[in-house]
């Protein structure tokens, strides 16, 4: 399958490229800059070549990233999102989207979820989008820096859910691709603000208990 990521050269970006593409499939980073994108990518083919992992990552910018594929991953900050969507539209027309976009801020000493007018940001990313795009939310709860080990099995649970359920069978696929990862489904998309907001408890948690990076699993 061929995966884009908006903003593919940041955090939570580098676990999935890694992982998704020693799963086999063709990814593609996005970026506001061209150069920063094959950078990123060459370095991602460089390290997976040295694992015996063949690899062929695509860098470009933003727009040509979400034209390339069928599915794109939103893995941008929250406050960029949605402007970054509206500069990239004419792009977009009947992929499958996966958010991962949490609004959160820090208030004295501890980070709280910022609610959007919308309920949540995928609905406010919903707004954003063509009516023909496919949104689904997932991954807000993972950690970045465990999910870049490729090798590291996360026995995690993704929360995930949208409106189109063919849309939700492909990103639990892809979700459970990456080894030990179960993908529950949580609903509509209006459920997405419970997941989000999961999200900051979980980095107040990992500030406290440093090292230890905490993530979601349901018993
Ligand atoms: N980090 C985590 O552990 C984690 C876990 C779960 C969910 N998330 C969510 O995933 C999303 C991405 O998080 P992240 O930690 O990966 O973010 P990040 O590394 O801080 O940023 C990702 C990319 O966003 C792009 N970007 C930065 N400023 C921008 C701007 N002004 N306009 C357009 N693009 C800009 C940059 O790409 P270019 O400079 O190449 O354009 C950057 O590499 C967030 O919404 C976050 O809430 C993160």
């Amino acid at each position: 399958m061929k995966i884009s990521l908006l903003g593919g050269t940041g955090d939570i970006a580098e676990g999935l490229v890694l992982r998704w593409t020693k799963a086999g499939h063709d990814i593609y980073i996005g970026s506001r800059s061209e150069e920063k994108a094959t950078g990123i990518a060459d370095g991602y083919n460089k390290r997976l070549f040295e694992l015996g992992i063949e690899s062929d990552i695509q860098g470009g910018v933003n727009a040509d990233a979400a034209a390339a594929s069928e599915v794109i991953v939103i893995s941008l900050p929250y406050e960029y999102a949605v402007s970054t969507l509206e500069q990239i539209k004419s792009s977009l027309e009947d992929q499958i989207v996966i958010s991962p976009v949490v609004p959160m801020s820090r208030v004295g000493k501890v980070f709280m979820y910022t609610t959007p007018a919308q309920g949540s940001a995928a609905q406010e990313i919903k707004e954003a989008l063509p009516e023909s795009v496919r949104l689904v939310s997932a991954y807000h709860n993972l950690p970045a820096s465990e999910l870049k080990e490729i090798d590291r099995v996360l026995d995690y649970d993704v929360v995930l859910c949208g409106d189109d359920d063919g849309a939700k069978e492909v990103v639990k696929n892809l979700t459970e691709e990456m080894e030990n990862l179960r993908a529950l489904d949580a609903g509509p998309l209006e459920a997405s603000m419970m997941i989000e907001a999961i999200t900051p408890l979980i980095v107040n948690l990992n500030v406290r208990y440093k090292p230890q990076h905490f993530s979601v699993k349901f018993v």
